[in-house]
Order: C-alpha cells, then sequence, then structure tokens
C-alpha cells in the first residue's frame, strides 16, 4: 500500500542525541557508531466495523457549514492536495519533502481509483464539501478487499472478499468537528443498502488520530497479522490438518 514510499533515514547526531530522539514505531531506531539509522519497519492492524445503520448528521460545523454527498468523478482531482495535508504528520509521508507527498499521495489515489487496492465500491465512497462553493474538504473511499486472514476466529473467512475503508482523510483545518464520523456514517449506509454487513480498515500503528477515530467509532481491532499468539494457533491448526492427513492415509493401508 504505502510501503513504497517509506524511505530510509540516516541523521548524522550524537549518541547523546539519538537516546533523546523521539520514536515513531513505524520505524526501526539502531545508533552506528556516528549516526543514527532509522530503518522502515511498518506495522499494519485491522479493525472491523458491524454494520448498523446511523444517522448522517447534516449540514455539520466544522469551520462553516459541511455537507456530505456522493463521490463524482470530478472529485479526484481535487484530492491529492487534499491527501497530502491530511497527510502531512503520518508516516511515511511526513517524512518527504512536499513534491514527494504530493507524489505519492498522486501515486496512492490513482491506485485506488484504478481498481489497484480492489475494485472501487462507487456507492460507499463519499466526499464532504463546504456547502457554500462544494469545495472538497475530505472523502472516505471504500474498495473490495481479499483481506489475507486464516484465524477462524475473526470474523471473516479465508478468500473473501470485504468492503474495505482505504482511504479516510479530512482537511487539517477541519479536523476534530465529525466530518471524518459523519462520512462514514454515509459509508456506512451506502454498504448496508448493498446489503454488506461489515466494512473491514487498515491503519498504521504510530498514526493515533486514525486509532482513536478508529475505536470511537467501534471498530473492533483484530489480532494482528504477526502476533506470536495468532502464529502458534496457525501453527496448531496445520499440525491439527497434517494428522489428519495422515489418519485418512493410514486408514488407506498408506504409511
Ligand atoms: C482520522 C481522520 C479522518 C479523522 O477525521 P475527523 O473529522 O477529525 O474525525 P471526527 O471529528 O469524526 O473524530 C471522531 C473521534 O475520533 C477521535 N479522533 C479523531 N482525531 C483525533 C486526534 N487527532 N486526536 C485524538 N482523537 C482523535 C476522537 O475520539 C474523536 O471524537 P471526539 O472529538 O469526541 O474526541 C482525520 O484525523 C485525518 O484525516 N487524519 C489523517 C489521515 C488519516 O490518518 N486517515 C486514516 C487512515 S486512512
Amino acid at each position: 500500500m504505502i510501503d513504497d514510499w517509506f524511505d530510509v533515514i540516516r541523521l548524522p547526531i550524537s549518541m547523546k542525541q539519538f537516546l533523546g530522539l523521539p520514536q515513531n514505531p513505524a520505524y526501526k531506531y539502531e545508533y552506528l557508531g556516528t549516526y543514527a539509522l532509522l530503518s522502515p519497519r511498518p506495522k499494519c492492524y485491522h479493525a472491523v466495523l458491524d454494520l448498523k445503520p446511523v444517522d448522517v448528521p447534516e449540514p455539520l460545523d466544522a469551520r462553516g457549514p459541511i455537507l456530505v454527498r456522493p463521490l463524482r468523478d470530478g472529485d479526484w482531482e481535487h484530492f491529492p492536495a487534499l491527501f497530502s495535508a491530511a497527510f502531512d504528520r503520518v508516516q511515511p509521508f511526513a517524512a518527504l519533502d512536499e513534491d514527494r507527498s504530493l507524489e505519492a499521495s498522486r501515486h496512492c489515489l490513482d491506485k485506488t481509483r484504478t481498481g489497484g487496492d480492489g475494485p472501487l465500491v462507487p456507492s460507499a465512497c463519499f466526499v464532504a464539501v463546504t456547502r457554500e462553493d462544494d469545495k472538497v474538504v475530505g472523502a472516505a473511499l471504500v474498495t473490495l478487499q481479499n483481506v489475507p486472514e486464516d484465524d477462524e476466529s475473526d470474523p471473516w473467512a479465508a478468500g473473501r472478499v470485504h468492503p474495505h475503508l482505504t482511504w479516510i482523510f479530512v482537511a487539517p483545518m477541519r479536523i476534530r468537528h465529525g466530518i471524518g464520523s459523519a462520512l462514514l456514517a454515509a459509508t456506512v449506509g451506502g454498504l448496508i443498502g448493498l446489503g454488506h454487513a461489515r466494512l473491514v480498515s487498515t491503519f498504521l500503528l504510530g498514526n493515533e488520530s486514525s486509532t482513536l477515530w478508529h475505536w470511537r467509532n467501534g471498530f473492533r481491532l483484530l489480532s494482528y497479522d504477526g502476533s506470536p499468539r495468532r502464529m502458534r494457533k496457525r501453527a496448531d491448526r496445520r499440525d491439527v490438518g497434517s494428522a489428519n492427513v495422515r489418519t485418512e492415509l493410514s486408514e488407506e493401508g498408506l504409511p
């Protein structure tokens, strides 16, 4: 998804400065004699929302009246600048200069628009606009994704395709006024209308606003893909599976 945009960061600083460096969980921090080396190690977490109808508050007041309306083709051209500004403090965009951040934003959005993140679900994609001049100040983009999942205790089965909240972003000047939640409410309505029961989402460890936003909006955190407990369960299942195969084979008189 965004992995391509993570760079290795080399900082010529002293050991003392290194020890006082604020840390972001998307990087591994090492001190190598004369410089700090920050190597990307992004960890993505999945969360799921069981869909229930929610009222979309309209119009919202977020430094002026805001409406939520369905995505239109013409909205895409306004997204890169907005996206780049919204993710300005989120890795990997935060570590990029302005031009590369815009390039990364275009790249991510083009991928979503052209089906690289799975088919877009147009009736679940919404934008937030100013009531006066229809200026886009936020968006929620949903695609259908085959989430790699093999834990039976998790709420979706292996190999099934689910609506995925691929991007949600709000103009920095308008955050914390309910726009993100209003976009989600509209998305939920669209998905219920299509007969979906769940919405999956993904966030990067270290993106606190996203983490808190998901939590506040009722998403349930799923087990981390690399969690030792989960890997053990997976291995146990594999053992049971191969034991069953062995039993079947011996019943057939084979070794
Ligand atoms: C995440 C994001 C979409 C939230 O949009 P928003 O319009 O600010 O969200 P809301 O106003 O609906 O926030 C609802 C709740 O989320 C939590 N929240 C959102 N942003 C927060 C922040 N920066 N710090 C703490 N809590 C936050 C709060 O609990 C808030 O409820 P409260 O206001 O009653 O405390 C927005 O911050 C954003 O664009 N972030 C950058 C892009 C991003 O990381 N997107 C998510 C991954 S795709």
